[in-house]
């Protein structure tokens, strides 16, 4: 009878120690600020390139962070610096520091406005594609606004960034909005 008391209180000791649920969940909850701290380093270096450091590019996706949006291509800072940062060190990043903003796929589509300050008013009413030369202007005017002060070159801007983007699309020398905006969402997955 004692033992079986005893036996019964081990049990019972090793379920309240296996139903530790909490610590489980935090185990598991764990390599996100890894993946946080580790994206932390990269910014400015695009995802999964062993490309130069960009001050301007770090600049820039600082400048996103900032607003600690969710519907992060609502905001034309967030969307320059995933044209140089990647769009997944830019959505990881986001999320790491709110939880609310969705995995890649179920982030609200680009915005008109955003758009529009990418390719015009004009050109964006008539659902024109983004040229090279709206794309540099873009990038720019955004690094400007953020207060950049070590530029990239153009050269550098196309080689590094732009044509990445183009390579994915597949649409010639311009970007129609819908390509653009799969690529934001589909170009890299926020899940290892
Ligand atoms: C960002 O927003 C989230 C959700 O509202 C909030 O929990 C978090 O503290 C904010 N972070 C910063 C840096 O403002
Ligand atoms: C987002 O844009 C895609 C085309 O790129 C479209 O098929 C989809 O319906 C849009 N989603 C929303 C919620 O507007």
């Amino acid at each position: 009878m004692r033992f079986i008391y005893a036996a019964l209180a081990a049990a019972l000791a090793h379920t309240a120690a296996s139903s530790a649920v909490p610590a489980v969940l935090e185990t598991r909850v764990i390599p996100a600020p890894i993946d946080c701290e580790e994206y932390g380093k990269y910014i400015g270096i695009r995802d999964g390139t062993g490309a130069e450091y960009s001050v301007g590019c770090a600049d820039l996706t600082y400048a996103c962070l900032k607003l600690n949006g969710t519907s992060i291509w609502s905001h034309a800072e967030c969307v320059a610096a995933a044209t140089c940062q990647g769009t997944r060190g830019v959505i990881i990043l986001n999320q790491c520091q709110n939880h609310n903003v969705a995995h890649a796929a179920s982030i609200p589509n680009l915005s008109g406005a955003v758009y529009a300050t990418i390719v015009g008013s004009a050109a964006a009413a008539a659902n024109a594609p983004i040229t090279q030369q709206n794309y540099i202007d873009f990038v720019f005017g955004q690094m400007s606004a953020a207060g950049v002060t070590q530029w990239p070159t153009a050269a550098e801007v196309i080689s590094n960034w732009w044509t990445p983007i183009k390579t994915w699309t597949a649409t010639g020398n311009s970007i129609p909005y819908s390509n653009f905006n799969d690529w934001l969402h589909y170009s890299e997955t926020d899940t290892d």
